[in-house]
């Protein structure tokens, strides 16, 4: 299975610290932010990876990581997305790399204290479709929303108003090779974006979208309070680690 790390995007509601530098290279405690995500896949046994970024410092992807010697990988695939189109569109630009593999796909931005390898196994063993990962949030208004009926999804709302559950839909995605036909399939969402929750339901109503729930800590780091959220669980996780409890 190939790895997908999406570190494109604007970073808009990290202005100013966003100016001079990609919200993925922005420090989370004492790594840059792109190391969690790589940590992610490496830890699954995903060691080949594509990172897909855009705008002016895409060069400084490269000068982090070259061919990934410090972070556990022999060399790194990177894709340039032109412009922005939402998260589908820059998974769209992998799709050479993925030459027709299952895929694991993750947000440069999420930080996820799990070993995610037991996922990773059950989609290997799933014949077809995709394979997302749950949490429960006390703020689900913030992501893609999982509504479940028993212990199937009955629905994927996109940061609905009114959610109605607490099952946050994860920046973690597992798709077999069908997923480059659906993205192209989509059309932009009132936000103007290709949006991954459209693959995720396209996925559902065909009956194919499987799903875990993620163990430990898991949050995003694309605002404010997320970053400074994700500093302090680092932290005090590393801390502990020191001291051996
Ligand atoms: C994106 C997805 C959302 C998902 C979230 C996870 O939101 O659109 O469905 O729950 O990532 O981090 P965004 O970070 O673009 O607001």
């Amino acid at each position: 299975m190939k790895g997908i790390i999406l570190a494109g995007g604007l970073g808009s509601r990290l202005y100013p610290l966003t100016k001079i530098t990609n919200k993925h290279l922005l420090p989370v405690y004492d790594r840059p932010m792109i190391y969690y995500p790589i940590q992610t896949l490496v830890r699954a046994g995903i060691r080949d990876v594509m990172i897909v970024t855009g705008g002016n410092w895409a060069g400084d992807f490269l000068r982090l990581l070259g061919n990934g010697k410090d972070v556990g990988l022999d060399h790194i695939h990177y894709g340039y997305q032109e412009g922005e189109g939402g998260i589908a569109a820059a998974l769209s630009i992998a799709e050479h790399f993925a030459e027709g593999d299952k895929v694991a796909v993750v947000l440069g931005d999420n930080i996820i204290e799990d070993d995610i390898s037991r996922s990773v196994q059950k989609f290997m063993k799933q014949p077809e479709g995709a394979r997302i990962l749950l949490k429960k949030v006390p703020d689900p208004e913030r992501f893609g929303v999982a509504a479940l009926n028993g212990k199937k999804i009955s629905a994927i709302e996109e940061k609905p108003k009114r959610p109605k559950s607490h099952y946050a839909v994860t920046g973690f995605y597992m798709y077999d090779s069908k997923v480059f036909d659906i993205i192209r399939t989509l059309k932009p969402s009132g936000r103007g974006e290709l949006e991954i929750t459209d693959v995720n339901n396209a996925y559902l109503a065909k009956g194919h979208l499987g799903y875990d729930f993620l163990r430990g800590y898991w949050t995003d780091a694309g605002t404010f309070e997320s970053l400074f959220r994700a500093n302090s669980l680092v932290a005090r996780k590393k801390q502990k680690t020191k001291k051996g409890v």
